[in-house]
């Protein structure tokens, strides 16, 4: 998930930088009368965490399945926006780089995103996933950062610092992509937890938002891969949209996501960096997708080609989601290249808290 409320934080003090965007116009123009009610002005869009989670506890949502044909359907869209195609970015490292304003306070840092959500140290995902690696599989490239990416996850959270990947390095950045390209069991732990951090979350709090369209089930999975749901991130996650939006009511389905997306857009506009506002063309198309009542008969189901007009990308649905042959380029895909059985693991935030 993107840490932007890192950037945010500190950025907050240099005002609205993102009254450029092509995105965050008119309705959606950062400007004080649009941007009071998110508050980022006020306080660090980050708290710190209270007990041994830094997760709300979902197990009272009520639950919803998903077809595994719309999982890859919702999955391939979110992976069009956040690596730019189709081809699962397993392999994908992708330096955020701080703003030149940052330097002189931290020093050239950046977060990496790495692996085909952006997992990343900010928001300790990329230590789950290390940490699930290293159950699974004893010998593997990544193991020897398990300590410093322990350290950056027990740091406070609204210490910019635990986004820094400079003890890390490119050894790190390597044994990512070497991994990655080289051992189905690291993609299966990727896309186990992917399921378990976001999909599932997602599917969760869209049934309790009254939401059970397929193009809805993947509006909320991006919503969370991108915004998080995590308690110690208040002002940006997903929860907060939802409260913002307000509930369905006797909205259809159509019209309360509309809400929603705008309700989103306008929270991505109205953040104090220079990150968050770029992404707004996401939502943009997104709302494409359900905005008239054609093209929500057509996409409602996501049984159809769907087209992704910013990102200038059609996902299918029959595209194979088995190797990163794009950031993979360097290794050959290993012959006999399959994915051990998938693992269901539990939902965070859930295990009570046994110190
Ligand atoms: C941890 O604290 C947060 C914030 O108060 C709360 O929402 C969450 O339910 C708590 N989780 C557990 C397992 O205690
Ligand atoms: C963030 O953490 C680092 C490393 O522990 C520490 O040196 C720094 O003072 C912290 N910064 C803030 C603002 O707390």
């Amino acid at each position: 998930m993107k840490s932007f409320a890192l950037l945010a934080m500190v950025l907050g003090l240099a005002g609205h930088v993102s009254s450029g965007y092509p995105f965050c116009q008119g309705q959606f123009a950062p400007t004080p009368q649009h941007c009071a009610k998110f508050g980022f002005e006020k306080h660090p869009p980050c708290i710190e965490s209270t007990n041994c989670t830094t997760f709300y506890d979902i197990s009272h949502l009520p639950d919803q399945e998903i077809s595994a044909q719309a999982a890859k359907m919702a999955q391939l869209i979110t992976n069009v926006f956040e690596n730019g195609n189709t081809i699962m970015g397993y392999a994908y490292v992708h330096a955020a780089l701080r703003s030149k304003m940052l330097e002189p306070l931290h020093g050239p840092s950046f977060s990496p995103l790495s692996g085909y959500i952006g997992f990343t140290s900010g928001t300790n995902d990329a230590y789950t996933v290390v940490q699930e690696y290293n159950k699974r599989t004893n010998k593997n490239a990544l193991s020897k950062f398990t300590a410093e990416l322990s350290r950056l996850s027990n740091l406070p959270f609204c210490n910019s610092t635990r986004a820094s990947i400079s003890k890390l390095g490119q050894p790190y950045v390597d044994a990512w992509v070497e991994s990655a390209c080289t051992d189905s069991v690291f993609v299966q732990t990727q896309l186990d937890l992917g399921h378990a951090m976001y999909l599932r979350p997602a599917l969760k709090f869209a049934a309790y938002s009254g939401v059970t369209s397929n193009v809805g089930k993947a509006i909320f999975y991006d919503t969370i891969i991108e915004h998080g749901w995590q308690y110690v991130e208040p002002k940006i996650n997903i929860w907060r949209i939802l409260q913002l939006t307000g509930p369905r009511g006797k909205d259809s389905e159509q019209a309360y996501l509309l809400r929603f997306l705008n309700m989103r857009r306008s929270l991505l506009c109205c953040v104090p960096d220079n990150v968050s506002p770029s992404s707004a063309d996401r939502v943009s198309d997104l709302t494409d997708l359900i905005a008239t009542s054609a093209s929500w008969e057509r996409n409602k189901d996501l049984s159809n080609p769907v087209r992704l007009a910013q990102y200038g990308a059609t996902v299918k649905g029959s595209e194979n989601m088995g190797y990163d042959t794009k950031n993979c380029k360097k290794y050959k895909q290993p012959k006999n290249w399959h994915f051990p059985k998938a693992v269901d693991l539990p939902i965070p935030g859930t295990e009570s808290c046994h110190r």
